[in-house]
């Protein structure tokens, strides 16, 4: 593959805390980046750049890694605006509309789910989105996970089962049946094209037993563990998770001391991508469903690794735009512009256990934005401009 030079940088925001200024962005100046076969080889002075095949003049932009949305449900049919403009007219959201969007899904044909998947992939992507988690959950029957995720696998390796997304309707009556299904049948069909397992834990959904179990059965086929947790009332979601070290606690919209002690009880140092439960913030989310938002501030105290991802789906968070998701921390949630560019990033990476991207150094992917902008605070400083003039994913110009 030919090399290609990243030349002129005013702002590399690296992600190596300490090689360079802002603390944990390592934000390095007049440097170039060199890229091989979809990897970073080189970094250093522009001054010094070596000679490669491709160069792209990067004068007056600020370059980041690519963004990580570790949580995201793209494998669905239909949309909600209807429920979505309900709502800001004074309806709550209970999650209810889950089983609106499994009907659809239920009814749709392969090829019109996939076509949702790469369309959003592909706008995703526009946004600076290089690596992106897929939930199944919309389909709760064997057939529909399992297609679901073998959907999903054509474009993202970070695919998750979700078959405990709610119980569908056909099981109200007997929720532990579908418990079993979920862990028996449903899982055997979905493991082979996922990578983690998550359960939707909240009143109206799954509780502290019905979550134990089916996580468990989870692990025991070799899938890792993630929760939606304590998104629409305090619950047990993120104490279970990290009793069953989970990758990542999801929402954590509603927390108690005890929670919160919990998560930072699992950080064991800035470098460490294998015990670290990270709380997953979604600010998509309480904005379409109009909640008071997460204090990411009192997590970051409390040293609570922290990533922000979009929640992407039809229902309470129709949006695949990190930068919209930075910008909401940044003025709702008490996040400096550093740490919500950290958390979209680096932040998402060690949600995903993931040590090869989320950071710019030799040997990590060559996945990598060059923003219309000379600063990285221009993405939450300028909200909803569309700031991201190319995106390289594994190298490659998109
Ligand atoms: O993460 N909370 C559960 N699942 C999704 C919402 C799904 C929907 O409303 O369709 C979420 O917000
Ligand atoms: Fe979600």
């Amino acid at each position: 593959m030919p090399s290609l030079l990243v030349d002129n940088i005013g702002e590399l925001v690296t992600n190596e805390a300490g090689r360079g200024e802002g603390g944990p962005l390592g934000i390095r100046r007049r440097v170039a980046v060199l890229v091989e076969d979809g990897e970073v080889v080189w970094i250093g002075p522009t001054a010094d750049a070596p000679a490669a095949d491709h160069r792209i003049d990067a004068v007056g932009s600020a370059v980041l890694p690519g963004f990580v949305d570790s949580h995201a449900h793209l494998v669905f049919a239909g949309d909600r605006a209807a429920e979505f403009a309900a709502r800001m007219a004074g309806e709550p959201y209970t999650g209810g509309g889950i089983r609106t969007t499994v009907g659809a899904t239920r009814a749709a044909s392969d090829g019109e789910l996939r076509a949702t998947v790469r369309r959003l992939r592909a706008e995703a992507l526009r946004q600076g989105t290089t690596t992106i988690e897929i939930k199944s959950g919309y389909g709760l029957t064997v057939v529909d996970e399992a297609r679901s995720l073998r959907i999903a696998a054509e474009v993202s390796a970070e695919t998750t089962f979700l078959g405990a997304h709610v119980v569908p309707a056909e099981y109200a009556t007997r929720p532990d049946d579908y418990v079993s299904l979920v862990c028996g049948p449903m899982l055997a069909a979905a493991a082979p094209h996922a990578r983690w397992i998550d359960v939707f834990c909240e009143r109206g959904a799954f509780d502290a037993d019905h979550t134990r179990a089916i996580l468990t059965c989870g692990q025991a086929v070799g899938l890792g563990v993630r929760v939606h947790a304590n998104q629409l009332g305090p619950g047990p979601g993120v104490q279970l998770g990290v009793e069953l070290g989970a990758a990542s606690v999801d929402h954590c919209t509603h927390l108690t001391d005890a929670d919160v002690d919990a998560l930072a009880s699992t950080r064991v140092g800035e470098e460490d991508g294998g015990t670290t439960t990270v709380a997953t913030l979604l600010p998509g989310a309480e904005f379409s469903t109009r909640s008071p938002y997460p204090d990411a501030r009192r997590l970051l105290d409390a040293g609570v690794t922290v990533a922000l991802a979009t929640d992407c789906n039809p229902g309470s968070s129709y949006t695949s735009s990190m930068p919209f998701c930075i910008a909401l921390a940044v003025r709702e949630m008490g996040m400096t512009p550093a740490e919500a560019l950290w958390a979209a990033t680096a932040g998402g990476a060690r949600a995903l256990r993931r040590d090869d991207i989320g950071v710019l150094r030799p040997g990590a992917r060559a996945d990598l934005i060059i923003l219309d902008a000379p600063s990285h605070l221009h993405l939450a400083y300028r909200p909803g401009v569309p700031l991201v003039r190319q995106v390289l994913h594994n190298g490659v110009p998109r």
